[in-house]
């Protein structure tokens, strides 16, 4: 019985020692670094808990529903380290990739509170206990928050599998998002601030954005298919209406759905579709 292991064992020794000292290539998982696009640093595991303390605590958990103890690296410290040199990160926004293309966007006042980690071990389950409707394995880089006041997913987002983390102005990293010449004030300009808080990780609009939910703007904008009505309920209680992936959004009140409902039916009359014309993916050719 025992014999039959000696050779995945052998290889997979050999694997490991022949893996040793290549810090930036190879199997070793790494975090990317990019300013606009542009790859500014690529840090491996082991690079990043030798120049960083890790700490360890314990913490509620509002995926896993229970406190989870968690080793890991302060979120500023990862910033310093990654985009060492640069003057000032403040006036920037930090976009958080996941290798599945989940893609949040960090106002930079969310991304400077205190209490905001890199998780890079689960502590009491180190192959890391399986997370969300998917069965995900959230690491080797898990996006966690110790405080007892961040445990909100909806104002507090904790992405897994974290492959990149690009800094960014908005507008920049997103310039078809924008609703251009909408004055100050607006309700489209109001509805964009909170659609970038609480929809755009998991949404596009003209394309960009997160993957996990349709885009809401092209080929039709969901107010071109749905009334405003049905919209403001799917917002709000998505789960009544179909089971699907999205959370609910309880806490939104009326005037930020007349916000939200205003910036969706801005970017009515500025789509920008690249692929319009090309066959759908998946069409026959
Ligand atoms: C965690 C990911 C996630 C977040 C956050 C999220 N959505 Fe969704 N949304 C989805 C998914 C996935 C769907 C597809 C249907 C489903 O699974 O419910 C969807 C569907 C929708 C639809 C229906 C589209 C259609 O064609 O039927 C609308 C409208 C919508 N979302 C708007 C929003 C708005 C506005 C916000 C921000 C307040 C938001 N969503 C936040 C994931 C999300």
């Amino acid at each position: 019985m025992k014999r039959r292991w000696l050779v995945p064992c052998a290889l997979l020794l050999f694997l490991l020692v022949s893996c040793k000292g290549k810090t930036n290539e190879g199997p070793e998982p790494s975090l990317e670094f990019t300013d606009e696009g542009r790859a500014v640093a690529k840090i491996s595991l082991s690079e990043l808990t030798r120049q960083i303390q890790t700490e360890t605590f314990t913490a509620f958990d509002p995926y896993y529903g229970k406190t989870k103890t968690y080793r890991a690296l302060p979120f500023d410290k990862v910033m310093k380290l990654g985009f060492k040199g640069m003057s000032s990160l403040d006036d920037k926004e930090i976009v958080l990739r996941a290798r599945d293309g989940y893609t949040v966007p960090f106002r930079p006042a969310l991304a400077n509170e205190p209490g905001s980690y890199i998780a890079v071990e689960d502590v009491e389950s180190p192959s890391w206990d399986p997370i969300g409707p998917q069965k995900a394995n959230p690491g080797p880089f898990y996006f966690v928050w110790k405080e007892p006041s961040q445990q909100n997913l909806e104002t507090h987002p904790r992405p897994w599998q974290l492959a990149q983390i690009e800094i960014a102005r908005f507008e920049v990293k997103f310039p078809h998002t924008v609703p251009t010449g909408e004055p100050t004030g607006s309700l489209a300009l109001k509805g964009y601030d909170l659609f970038r808080d609480r929809c755009f990780r998991c949404h596009a609009v003209n394309r960009e954005g997160g993957r996990v939910g349709p885009d809401l703007s092209l080929p039709k904008n969901v107010l071109e298919y749905r009334t405003e009505a049905e919209v403001r309920a799917y917002i709000k209680n998505p789960l009544a209406i179909r089971y699907g992936n999205m959370p609910p959004h309880p806490d939104l009140t009326d005037a930020d759905l007349d916000a939200l409902i205003g910036y969706l039916s801005a970017m009515k009359s500025r789509k920008h579709d690249l692929d319009a014309g090309a066959p759908a993916p998946g069409a026959p050719p």
